[in-house]
């Protein structure tokens, strides 16, 4: 469709696009708490870190100066689960000074969140909830990514959640949904390839076919997963290795961007850090064509639990009593 038919795409406060500059920064490893000291005393080959802004915004002490420590020596960027960019709340203009001031300090070369509503009415539910797609939507989330851009003086950049259902008042698809907000606003995306895959196996839809169909000149950064496969549906629990058909969307979505900065996000189990730096690394192996059989991952396991958000060591409580395979 058309993106400049919607009504959401009318000029404005428009940022301009290549505002997030050097994109391509390599393979990075999401930055958890676990693995400070390793990182510190070992300064291991990473490209870049993403850190989540929750977990470092609101703090003055070690997590803060290790992050400072670590933005010296590595590109940072930041990811936040907590914007709600979707919601019919007031943005939270005290939680955006705050994330500036940290993106500033830290000299973050993007700040993003994700495509969803967090909470209502001043709660907080801590999960990443999915919106209907259609036109009243957009422009609810156009104007309130140009007041965030605003704000925060820098382009959002806001990736595509997982989800598990659909609505009836849906009458876009993800794809066209991004592609308009992206027009009207100025916004980039963080295509997460895994959770392409978890949204399309929940919906019943080809997820090769479905990537194709994403603005790949708006992505800035790819995210890559592992999940749990409950046999009828999906749970995004980032808690496995990645596997072939999440790479196989990965080998696509790199070349169609150029190949963005990819970073691979474990957050639940999470392993020494060796091991979540060489699961990143498999990606040069797809990205050469080389026959993944021989670097493949273990299977995945069926009917465990947990959860993608990546707040683990601030809300262990909802992490480990939430359970999303039962039903
Ligand atoms: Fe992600």
């Amino acid at each position: 469709m058309d993106p400049g038919a919607l009504s959401a795409a009318s000029p404005g406060a428009v940022v301009a696009p290549g505002d997030c500059a050097d994109h391509r920064l390599g393979l990075g490893v999401g930055l958890r708490n676990v693995h400070f000291d390793h990182i510190l005393r070992t300064r291991p080959a990473v490209d870049w870190f993403e850190a989540i802004s929750e977990n470092f915004m609101d703090s003055g002490g070690r997590p803060r100066t290790v992050l400072r420590r670590i933005a010296e020596q590595y590109p940072v960027v930041l990811h936040g689960v907590s914007l709600s960019i979707g919601s019919t709340d007031p943005l939270d203009m005290a939680y955006l000074r705050r994330l500036k001031r940290l993106a500033d300090e830290i000299g973050a070369r993007w700040v993003s969140d994700h495509l969803c509503w967090t909470g209502v009415l001043g709660r907080n539910s801590h999960d990443l909830l999915p919106l209907p797609l259609n036109e009243a939507v957009l422009a609810h989330v156009a104007a309130r990514v140009r007041r965030v851009q605003e704000a925060l003086e820098r382009p959002l950049v806001l990736e595509n959640p997982s989800t598990y259902l659909r609505f009836r008042d849906s009458t876009l698809d993800e794809p066209d949904f991004l592609r308009a907000l992206c027009e009207a606003t100025g916004c980039r995306l963080l295509l997460d390839v895994n959770n392409v895959y978890v949204s399309c196996f929940n919906a019943g839809i080809d997820p090769q076919e479905h990537l194709e169909r994403y603005p790949f000149d708006r992505v800035v950064q790819l995210h890559l997963a592992g999940h749990q496969h409950c046999g009828t549906h999906i749970v995004d629990t980032h808690d496995q290795p990645v596997c072939d058909a999440v790479w196989s969307l990965f080998r696509t979505a790199w070349r169609r961007t150029g190949g963005v900065a990819t970073l691979l996000e474990w957050d639940g189990d999470v392993p020494e850090f060796e091991r979540v730096h060489a699961e990143v690394l498999r990606a040069r192996r797809w990205i050469a064509d080389e026959a993944p059989s021989s670097d493949a991952a273990p299977p995945e396991t069926p009917g465990r639990t947990g959860v993608s958000t990546p707040l683990d060591f601030m809300v262990p409580a909802v992490m480990h009593d939430t359970r999303l395979c039962d039903a």
